[in-house]
């Protein structure tokens, strides 16, 4: 039996030697300590030995078994290993130093507009705000001052949707909520600058200068000696910073149900300097940027005492100042996705 047993592990060891592969040591594994594996009949022929060597017997017979447990184990470890770093080696090298021939996007000229106007604004303490673009009845219209069967309310054409929520007409919408926001400023001393530009939806027939969809950056500020000299200073100082040149602004009379008195400021040609060209239609002025103060009742349902505070808007047309800056006669083309536009206008 003894010899039986070293003749065995010999024989084992020579096998695994051999053994290459995964499924090569788990053959061995049944061959050698499987159900009917060498090492399993050896068991079986304990009986057969002498009593006094039973216990002898049986306790190497195990310790073959052990071995041949743990050197199967080894090994199919080592093999595991080795497979891991075959197809490591194997796999495709990249070089992260190659260039990709990859097509990087831009940013649309609308966002970067925005983004300017937005620097300026900024670098004079004003807050930028975002806002919904489904918005309530009452934010789109009543705390803007237009009641129900005003008639503003025909001068823009409003997609309503099912729940009786509106797609934003105009920035105006967020005022009630950004007055509300900030109201708190006023008893502290401080003073309320706020701009929010968005994106807008009309009803309307689409052409080359009407689009459905279009944005706006409207501005708040709200103090306690706030006039139209400050909103004239404010509107000078944000084209100037856009259009990098001196401009004039001027005012005339306009209406809006939420400003009272209601502007429409003009802007000296910065194409032209005012001497006349096609963008001005040769008069030296463009017409920009609606505004005025804001009308008392606006601000009493934002929250505001209009005792003592009054505060002047502005809803500045961006899409159209896009269009002005980079001499664009299709508002369409804004929102088309065509890349030759987008390649031409995007900034990185
Ligand atoms: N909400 C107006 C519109 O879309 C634009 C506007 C006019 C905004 C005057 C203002 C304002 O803040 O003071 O037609």
């Amino acid at each position: 039996m003894q010899a039986k047993i070293k003749e065995l592990k010999t024989l084992f060891e020579s096998h695994l030697q051999k053994a290459k592969t995964l499924a090569e040591v788990e053959n061995l594994r049944v061959e050698f300590i499987g159900k009917k594996g060498h090492v399993t009949s050896l068991l079986g022929e304990l009986r057969l030995v002498a009593n006094e060597q039973k216990r002898e017997m049986g306790k190497k017979i195990n310790e073959l078994k052990q071995f041949v447990e743990d050197a199967l184990f080894v090994q199919k470890q080592f093999l595991e290993q080795e497979t891991i770093v075959k197809v490591i080696s194997s796999a495709k090298k990249i070089d992260i130093t190659m260039p990709t021939g990859q097509v990087f996007g831009s940013i649309h000229a609308v966002t970067s507009v925005a983004k300017e106007v937005e620097d300026v604004f900024v670098s004079i303490g004003f807050i930028v705000e975002d806002g919904p673009e489904v918005v309530t009845e009452y934010e789109n219209f009543e705390a803007v001052n237009v009641p129900k069967d005003h008639p503003a309310r025909d001068m823009q054409d409003t997609f309503w949707l099912e729940n009786g929520q509106v797609l934003k007409t105009h920035t105006s919408a967020s005022q009630n909520r950004i007055l509300k926001k900030y109201a708190d400023n006023l008893a502290k001393g401080e003073d309320i600058r706020v701009i929010f530009p968005g994106r807008c939806f009309r009803n309307e027939n689409v052409d080359a200068s009407h689009e459905n969809t279009f944005f706006q950056l409207e501005g708040m500020m709200v103090g306690k000696d706030i006039s139209v000299a400050n909103l004239i200073y404010f509107m000078k100082g944000m084209l100037e910073g856009v259009f990098k040149k001196d401009i004039n602004v001027r005012l005339r009379p306009g209406f809006f149900p939420f400003v009272e008195p209601g502007f429409e400021l003009d802007a000296s040609c910065p194409f032209c300097e005012g001497k006349g060209c096609s963008v001005c239609k040769h008069s030296g002025w463009i017409e920009l940027c609606p505004c005025g103060m804001i009308h008392p009742e606006v601000l009493k349902m934002g929250g505001i005492d209009t005792n003592n505070y009054r505060g002047f808007a502005f809803g500045l047309g961006l899409t159209r100042l896009v269009m002005l800056k980079y001499g664009l006669k299709e508002i369409r083309i804004l929102n088309s996705g065509n890349l030759k536009f987008l390649k031409q206008t995007g900034t990185k």
